[in-house]
């Protein structure tokens, strides 16, 4: 037994490295440097943080302050953006609303109080198109004050890259096809840099994965066969009521946290995890479990959700905001993605009032996707098309659909300028952003 939990306990260590204690001070370097794919025998450039693709996984205690300092070895300028995290709207970094971009050679100090315990993740929000897809991302997690007894607490960052065969980075962003379609869709898909990765487990365990989708674009339905996934969070928050992972669209930004028990019965098993998105179902990693006697499944409740705008506070609210989504000409691309017809900068979509329950309408005219991600602020699913579509969990990012409209309510609590943008990197480089005024 415990050589099993001194296992256990290394392998959650093991996988823990570069993180950040509550209230700790720590230093992410966005630089150049290597990553080895296992499709080519020679390291292929990219653009990592702290040497690490992906970044280090940075961990906090809920109710703690994290201190970034975050130093810019690129040759370019940055920001770091701190996707999901309901922060003081100084530290969200998005360069010309909230903060000037980090000059190469400089450093910009975050301070995040940790409010929200969840599963998040920072990236650049400055020409993002190019800084994600050549690496930059990493996973940020709140832990809660008490953490509940899961054997492994896995990490999946989904991500997709688009590689040439003398094993470089195809070096062209924001292409006439990039912005024609949904983005920049890579040929090489990855979970935590790595090309179908097994992890390994024990029979009768009972774990936590995370699953982050980091791409730029790539739209993933993850799909376990055999096992039985239960989702007890989105976007960082837990659920209402838990539910079994069927479809769930992990669009570019989004997170799910699922609750596996692997089967006692299961020793010397392997548990393919495919994505079923596209035409086409690829395996993505694999859960394999060793060939041993099963440990004892433990039993606690899953946490469940605080702070939860229940759906009957919309009832009465009116919508604030359409959000009209759909091309138009012109532009620095000559094609733009345009909110209500205009582009970044000039979509102007104003204000909305703090502490009032309203609700938003994205009306997709396009036929292309568009996962719409607001900063600051978790909302939620009431109608689609019209329909009732009351989801029991609340979201930052929502994906809409071709010719989709989706009713969301939020109640905004955070004053500041805080972005939405669709968080395709280049539609939203191509105009779809825009700022709200929370006030
Ligand atoms: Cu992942 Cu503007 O965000
Ligand atoms: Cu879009």
């Amino acid at each position: 037994m415990l050589a099993r939990l001194t296992a256990v306990l290394f392998i959650m260590i093991s996988s823990l490295t570069v993180s950040a204690n509550a209230g700790e001070r720590m230093q992410l370097i966005p630089q150049q440097g290597l990553h080895q794919f296992p499709f080519f025998d020679t390291p292929t450039p990219v653009w990592n943080y702290n040497g690490q693709i992906p970044g280090p996984t940075i961990r906090g205690k809920v109710g703690s302050t994290l201190t970034v300092d975050v130093l810019n070895r690129l040759a370019e300028p940055t920001s770091v953006h701190w996707h999901g995290l309901r922060i003081d709207n100084a530290m969200d970094g998005v360069p010309g609303v909230t903060q000037d971009p980090i000059q190469p050679g400089d450093t910009f100090t975050y301070h995040l109080k940790l409010i929200d315990a969840g599963t998040f993740w920072y990236h650049p929000h400055l020409n993002a198109g190019e800084q994600l897809e050549r690496g930059l991302k990493g996973v940020l997690i709140v832990d809660p004050s008490e953490k509940l007894p899961w054997s492994q607490d896995l990490i999946w960052l989904l991500d997709d890259w688009r590689l040439q065969k003398e094993g470089t980075i195809y070096s062209r962003f924001n292409t006439h096809g990039d912005l024609m379609h949904d983005g920049r869709w890579g040929n090489a898909v990855t979970v935590n840099g790595k090309s179908k990765p097994e992890f390994l487990v024990s029979p009768g365990e009972r774990i936590r994965l995370r699953l982050v989708n980091g791409a730029n674009a790539r739209v993933f339905l993850p799909t376990f066969d055999g096992l039985t996934a239960k989702v007890i969070a989105v976007d960082g928050r837990p659920v209402s009521a838990t539910f079994p992972l069927k479809t769930f669209y992990l669009s570019p930004g989004n997170r799910i946290d699922l609750d596996i028990t692997i089967p006692v019965d299961a020793a010397g098993k392997t548990f393919s995890v495919s994505d079923h998105f596209t035409r086409k179902p690829f395996p993505v990693a694999s859960i394999k479990v060793k060939n041993e006697k099963a440990t004892k499944t433990p039993t606690f409740d899953t946490p469940t959700a605080e702070n939860y705008i229940p759906a009957a506070i919309f009832e009465k609210a009116n919508v604030a905001k359409t959000w009209d989504l759909n091309a138009i000409s012109g532009g620095q691309y000559g094609i733009g993605w345009s909110l209500n017809q205009k582009l970044w900068p000039d979509a102007d979509l104003g204000d909305l009032a703090i502490g009032r329950p309203q609700k938003i309408v994205f009306k997709n005219s396009s036929s292309r996707l568009h996962p719409m991600h607001i900063h600051g602020v978790f909302f939620r699913v009431l109608e689609r098309n019209g329909k009732i579509a009351a989801e029991p969990f609340t979201r930052d990012t929502v994906l809409v659909g071709p010719r989709e409209s989706v009713t969301i309510g939020l109640v905004p609590e955070h004053n500041g300028i805080w972005l939405t943008h669709c968080h395709i990197q280049s539609h939203a480089e191509a105009g779809m952003m825009t700022t709200v005024t929370v006030e």
